[in-house]
């Protein structure tokens, strides 16, 4: 595994990273006009929408020359409304914009945008999408993230926002995506299975599902995600929650790749054809989904993901599985992606603009590897050195550090 932290604007940074190394980027860029990072150069304090949304669109621009062919983009965004935010000005006394220490990090108003009212949902995840999808991205899911602890709001004139988005967008028509490995559980367990050859997949004497064709109890991973988000202490900004990043990573990447180029190995399962129930036909279950009528039955089936059994290589190297999935995560602030991504044995690149994170990022995953005495992980370490010495460090944490990089 290698494990990079990189220091500096995303689009500059990115730059220096060579073409085709990444295999799957999940990231949480800072939100338009919600906080100032008190950082030159930082994205989300432009005037309109429109500059916000053109900066994003160059970074990941360069993600995708990052990015691999079958590589794919996660990417977190939350909306704004517009108004006063953060100082006196605010309307709704309650709002948390005015709670001591929360001011600093605001910025004062939204108001005076053209083509924005105040009270206007301004809608910058959609934004986002088009942008990206125009810039040449295949956007293929809006995954809703269901909060069931959102923040609170004091308004009585509409609901209390209590989701985010998380687009799944990638650089080809086809691309690695390990469903199986997200699977559901499935809630309709007595639905009949087929073979792929049609025969019943149905054991009769125990009217269980035969082991020989895979014992499939789950269903492909839907689009809405409930998650409480994660309060962190230390960080002045939103913290993604493990549990968001934890189905990127394994969707996204594979626990084994080429050694020579990189190319994930893919899961290899037997599928499994369920029957689709009466009442699903016709419905908005089968429409623009891969269903193909029943020869026997006439009825519709969907493919279900049977057991692995095994994984293979997706290039034509003669190689072992040796290498790595890299994740990678342009703005990469208390480092989750880069502590999800080691948690599975991947390696990753994190990057941001203020040194103050890395170092935050660098105390949070450090210990992961220290900690662990089988952990052979070179780190080709890119922080500035000055930045990272500062008050925060834990005493002897450097040390411990240096001398297990030193022994690598
Ligand atoms: C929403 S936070 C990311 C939080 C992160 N996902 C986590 O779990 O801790 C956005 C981050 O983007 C960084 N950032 C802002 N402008 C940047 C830029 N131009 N290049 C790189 N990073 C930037 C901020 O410093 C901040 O750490
Ligand atoms: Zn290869």
């Amino acid at each position: 595994m290698t494990c990079q932290l990189l220091i500096g604007d995303a689009t500059e940074v990115l730059a220096t990273l060579p073409a085709a190394s990444v295999q799957c980027v999940i990231t949480s860029p800072p939100y338009w006009n919600l906080r100032d990072y008190q950082c030159a150069g930082q994205i989300g304090l432009e005037d309109i929408p429109s500059a916000y949304i053109g900066r994003l669109v160059a970074v990941f621009r360069e993600v995708r020359r990052v990015l691999r062919d079958d590589g794919t983009l996660w990417v977190n965004i939350g909306d704004t409304y517009c108004g006063y935010h953060g100082n006196s000005q605010c309307a709704d006394e309650d709002a948390p914009s005015n709670k001591p220490g929360y001011v600093e990090n605001m910025r004062a108003t939204t108001v005076g945008v053209e083509g924005l009212k105040p009270k206007d949902l301004v809608g910058i995840p959609w934004m986002l999408a088009f942008a990206l999808r125009a810039d040449g991205w295949y956007l293929r899911s809006d995954i809703i993230w269901a909060k069931p602890n959102p923040m609170p709001e004091s308004v009585t004139d509409r609901p209390t926002s209590s989701h985010e988005y998380l687009f799944l967008l990638s650089k080809s028509a086809t691309y690695y995506y390990d469903a199986a490995a997200i699977a559901e559980d499935a809630t309709r367990p007595d639905e009949p299975r087929l073979k792929q050859n049609g025969e019943s997949a149905v054991d009769t004497k125990t009217r269980g599902y035969s082991t020989q064709c895979g014992t499939t109890t789950t269903r492909n991973k839907r689009d809405v995600w409930t998650i409480a988000s994660q309060p962190y202490p230390g960080a002045h900004y939103a913290v993604m929650p493990a549990k968001l990043v934890e189905p990127c990573i394994l969707a996204g990447t594979s626990p084994q790749a080429c050694e020579h180029c990189g190319a994930p190995w893919a899961r290899v399962t037997e599928r499994v054809a369920a029957v689709a129930p009466a009442s699903y036909n016709g419905s908005t279950f089968t429409r623009g989904k891969t269903v193909t009528p029943h020869a026997n039955t006439g009825q519709g089936t969907r493919y279900e993901h049977g057991d692995t059994t095994g994984w293979r290589p997706t290039c034509t190297h003669d190689n072992e599985g040796m290498g790595q999935c890299v994740t990678l995560d342009p703005f990469f602030g208390s480092g989750t992606v880069g502590k999800v991504a080691l948690s599975y044995g991947r390696s990753f690149v994190g990057i941001d603009i203020d040194p103050r994170n890395v170092e935050l990022a660098r105390h949070r995953i450090g210990p992961m590897l220290l900690d662990n005495p089988s952990a052979t992980v070179p780190i080709r370490r890119v922080v500035d050195k000055q930045a990272a010495t500062g008050n925060r460090t834990a005493a002897g944490f450097n040390e411990r550090w240096d001398a297990k990089e030193a022994a690598i």
